[in-house]
């Protein structure tokens, strides 16, 4: 620091024992840091305040399959890249990667969705359901075995979201016709054709009344 330093205070001054320039300057980033901590900054919108977050990594918390995870995630990330990379439930698999193919579908409060299509930021504190939760102290479930039965999987990139429509649709069609199982299982995508076969597996339940 040179004497001519303008923000410099004289030794003799009744300032000098206040606050140095290097001080007030700690003083003032700390300052400045407090509101990124505290929450998220508000803005306006449609006349309505709302949240913005990150894009810095921000703490979340998740129910996935009864359990509680917590993470510091961007906002960005997607609810499949935060299973599959940030909690190691590899069961959703990404192929479209654009809300196409229903390979990465899971529940979310019961309802299945593209989870490469939802944010994570989206999904906290909803009930979140994969394929991983579908297997009972190493046993499959009637679903799975159906497939197995009835030679529904293949590659076994699509499967798994199959699955996961095919457990949703019974809970709500547990006697569904013929059409309703093509409808209902609609929004999945199977590339070497397997479908005959995962109809008959949600046949095989519904005649069992599982
Ligand atoms: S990977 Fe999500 S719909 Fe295809
Ligand atoms: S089992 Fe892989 S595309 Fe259908």
């Amino acid at each position: 620091m040179h004497d001519d330093d303008p923000l410099k205070v004289p030794k003799d001054s009744p300032d000098h024992s206040a606050v140095s320039r290097r001080d007030f300057l700690k003083i003032s980033s700390i300052s400045v840091a407090v509101p990124l901590v505290a929450g998220p900054k508000m803005i306006l919108a449609a006349g309505e305040e709302v949240p913005v977050h990150g894009p810095g990594k921000v703490p979340m918390e998740f129910t996935i399959n009864g359990k509680s995870y917590k993470a510091e995630l961007e906002p960005r990330v997607t609810l499949l890249d935060a299973l599959r990379d940030q909690f190691e439930l590899t069961g959703a698999k990404r192929v479209c990667d654009r809300a196409e193919c229903g390979a990465c579908t899971v529940l979310m409060d019961n309802k299945t969705v593209y989870a490469c299509s939802v944010l994570a930021i989206e999904a906290q504190h909803k009930a979140i359901t994969t394929v991983e939760s579908l297997i009972e102290a190493g046993k499959l479930q009637p679903i799975q075995q159906a497939f197995v039965d009835q030679d529904a999987s293949q590659c076994g990139f699509c499967t798994p979201g199959f699955v996961v429509s095919c457990h949703a649709f019974l809970h709500t069609h547990p006697q569904p016709t013929p059409d309703e199982i093509r409808r209902g299982l609609s929004g999945n995508l199977c590339r070497c054709g397997t479908y005959a076969g995962i109809r008959q597996a949600v046949a095989q339940i519904a005649q069992k009344g599982a």
